[in-house]
């Protein structure tokens, strides 16, 4: 099903420009799939990305009963039907509901744990989830908490890691205050109180994407969002919403996390690139706005409702770029970009300094000190910080060896990069990729980079 990707590659520096249709968002993908769980009817999906996260997802579903039937569609997305759902999966005996616990195995994807821990406590099961190394050292504290004020039994390794144990129980109403602005620990409490029938209120300290309260809504769900006076948001679902719930097919939209790679070449190399058809959610576009108060051309035509979320081509087009400072709201708006923008900031006049980023640190890998070992090793000077980094202007990457520590964003990180740099650069841990975007090859091919496969 996925075509995964070579594990050691050498990325040459390249003219890059043109087109490219970018893999299904990752959010969007898992949100299709989780969603359609907690409907009774058969339900399409259909524009997820073909990865390994995503796979996660669809594999931890089937555990669980239902029947989630995928197949690669002509523009390489995969579309299918989910059938079942978590409170009335198919299949009973072992994986079914009030049967034993289920282990469920999440591989490298913290949105699967997060959200499928939501669902799944919300529909009273049983279960148990773990992950890769990767996974098994991001905290999920901040998900157990909350579903214990719900009524959920869970717990954790030291009560903070993974592997996760949700034990069956009947959740009540929660008003949650989040000290993170997390749309998984977000998404995590509206799933569980919908899955459950209560009410829940979920208060952050900023607004993040919200691609579970539009998804839910474009499906009948009640779900109210406001902003406070300090910016904080808070998030409503009343109770008994789930028999409200239309079986709508449930398509994604295009990566703009995936876009970005390209976003960043273009506004630093030499020639526009487009990617048609990706998310324009609010909660996801920041990274193109710093690219663009950093000068780079951005333009956005044939901008559309999905009726779930506004879709648009965005053409990025290459500047001499300024510098930028990210601290704020707006760091949850580009958080996954923050790796890649850091190539633009070396590559800008004043550089690019980001602080109230901490949360970089709990990503795929610790992003922040890996971003820093990674520039580092093709000649960049970075400086790395508790919270953030700062990358001085006026640099070009060299050429070096990168290690990308099993985290995708950082694979691709080094691929651009090594696109805009003087020489060659070698990434081991290249097949990270497939964690979102195992077509990053082929379109970095297709926009002219010049790639060596040294081993699968
Ligand atoms: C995601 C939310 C973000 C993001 C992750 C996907 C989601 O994480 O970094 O790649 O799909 O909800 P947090 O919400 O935990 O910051």
């Amino acid at each position: 099903m996925m075509p995964g990707a070579p594990d050691r590659v050498r990325v040459h520096p390249a003219r890059l420009g043109g087109s490219v249709l970018v893999t299904g968002d990752k959010s969007l993908s898992h949100r299709c799939l989780l969603i359609a769980a907690l409907i009774d009817d058969a339900v399409q999906v259909g524009g997820l990305a073909p990865s390994e996260d995503v796979a996660a997802t669809a594999q931890g579903l089937r555990a669980l009963g239902l029947d989630v039937d995928l197949r690669v569609s002509d523009d390489g997305r995969l579309e299918g039907t989910v059938t079942g759902s978590l409170l009335s999966p198919l299949r009973s005996g072992p994986t079914g509901c009030g049967e034993d616990t289920v282990t469920i195995d999440c591989g490298n994807s913290g949105t699967t744990l997060r959200l499928l821990a939501g669902a799944g406590a919300g529909a009273g099961r049983s279960l148990i989830l773990m992950g890769d190394a990767s996974l098994q050292r991001r905290p999920v504290d901040r998900i157990l908490a909350p579903l214990r004020a719900m009524g959920a039994v869970v717990d954790a390794r030291d009560g903070r890691l993974p592997p996760l144990a949700i034990g069956r129980s009947t959740l009540s109403g929660v008003a949650w205050a989040s000290d993170v602005a997390s749309a998984q620990v977000k998404s995590a409490i509206l799933l569980a109180a919908l899955a459950a029938g209560v009410e829940a209120s979920i208060t952050s300290p900023h607004p993040s994407r919200d691609h579970t309260e539009r998804m839910l809504r474009s499906l009948g769900v009640e779900v109210a969002s406001s902003t406070g006076i300090d910016g904080e948001e808070t998030v409503v679902i009343p109770a008994a919403q789930r028999s409200r719930m239309l079986g709508r097919p449930l398509i994604a939209a295009r990566d703009p996390s995936a876009a970005a790679f390209w976003h960043v070449a273009a506004a630093c190399g030499h020639a526009p690139i487009s990617t048609p058809g990706i998310c324009l959610n609010p909660g996801r576009t920041g990274a193109l706005d710093v690219l663009r108060e950093m000068g780079a051309g951005v333009s956005v035509s044939n901008e559309d409702d999905t009726g779930t979320e506004t879709v648009g081509d965005v053409t990025v087009t290459p500047a001499s770029l300024s510098g930028a400072h990210i601290g704020g709201a707006r760091v949850v708006r580009c958080l996954d970009e923050l790796p890649v923008l850091a190539v633009a900031g070396a590559l800008s006049v004043e550089g690019l300094e980001v602080v109230d980023a901490a949360e970089l640190r709990v990503k795929e890998s610790d992003r922040i000190a890996v971003l820093a070992r990674t520039l580092r090793s093709v000649g960049l000077e970075i400086d790395e910080r508790p919270d953030g980094f700062h990358v001085p202007g006026g640099q070009r990457p060299g050429s070096g060896t990168v290690d990308a520590h099993g985290d995708h964003r950082i694979a691709m990180t080094a691929a651009v990069a090594a696109t805009l740099g003087t020489g060659p650069i070698e990434i081991t841990g290249f097949a990270a990729v497939a964690t979102s975007y195992p077509g990053f090859l082929t379109d970095l091919a297709a926009l002219g980079g010049r790639v060596e496969v040294l081993n699968a």
